[in-house]
């Protein structure tokens, strides 16, 4: 399968934050960003994989501003790597300031998607070919975070996450 660029799967959508998406502190509640991160993330790794795509893991989540009521958010996702049949996404979630219109980086994830077939069973997708050096540190730090994933899911024996281990050795 031919490889495929982060820029082939970027996602971009722009959207307001209405009062029904609010906390009582008046910022966009948690659980509205999930699922906006979640949509863009999914149709990041069904342009990468051409295939119908479930999320698999939620792996890191970062709410590191709050992004207030009336603000314009943009959130950005695109596959940073792919393995077998599951693919890490990437999402960048940026606010924009109403006067200068320049964007400030509010929040960041990154999920895992995996390509199935019409049973839901898991199919391979093509392998990712990063670009700039932010895609290649990102597609580089993949593979440790798969395998985290995979132990924190109880998926993988501890002592066979080999590229983690490595981290703190
Ligand atoms: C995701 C799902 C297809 C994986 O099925 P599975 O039987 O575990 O299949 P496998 O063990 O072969 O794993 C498939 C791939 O997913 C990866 N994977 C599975 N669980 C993972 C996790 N928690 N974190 C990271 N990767 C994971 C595996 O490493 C494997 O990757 P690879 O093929 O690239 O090497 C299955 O668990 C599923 O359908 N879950 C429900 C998805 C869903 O409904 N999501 C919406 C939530 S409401």
């Amino acid at each position: 399968m031919q490889a495929k660029t982060p820029g082939e799967s970027r996602t971009t959508m722009t959207d307001l934050v209405l009062p029904s998406e609010t906390n009582p502190l008046n910022n966009l509640f948690g659980g509205e960003l999930l699922a906006r991160m979640d949509r863009a993330a999914s149709i990041a790794a069904r342009r990468h994989s051409r295939r119908i795509v479930v999320t698999a893991s939620v792996n890191h989540v970062a709410f590191n501003r709050a992004v207030p009521l009336g603000s314009v958010v943009t959130v950005e996702a695109a596959v940073s790597r792919a393995f077998k049949s599951s693919m890490e996404v990437f999402i960048d979630v940026w606010i924009e300031d109403r006067e200068s219109g320049s964007r400030t980086k509010a929040n960041e994830a990154i999920y895992t998607f995996v390509a199935v077939d019409e049973t839901g069973r898991p199919i391979a997708v093509p392998p990712v070919k990063p670009e700039t050096d932010l895609e290649k540190s990102r597609f580089a730090a993949a593979l440790r975070r798969k395998q985290l994933s995979l132990v924190l899911a109880g998926k993988m024996k501890p002592n066979e996450a080999t590229e983690l281990k490595a981290l703190f050795e």
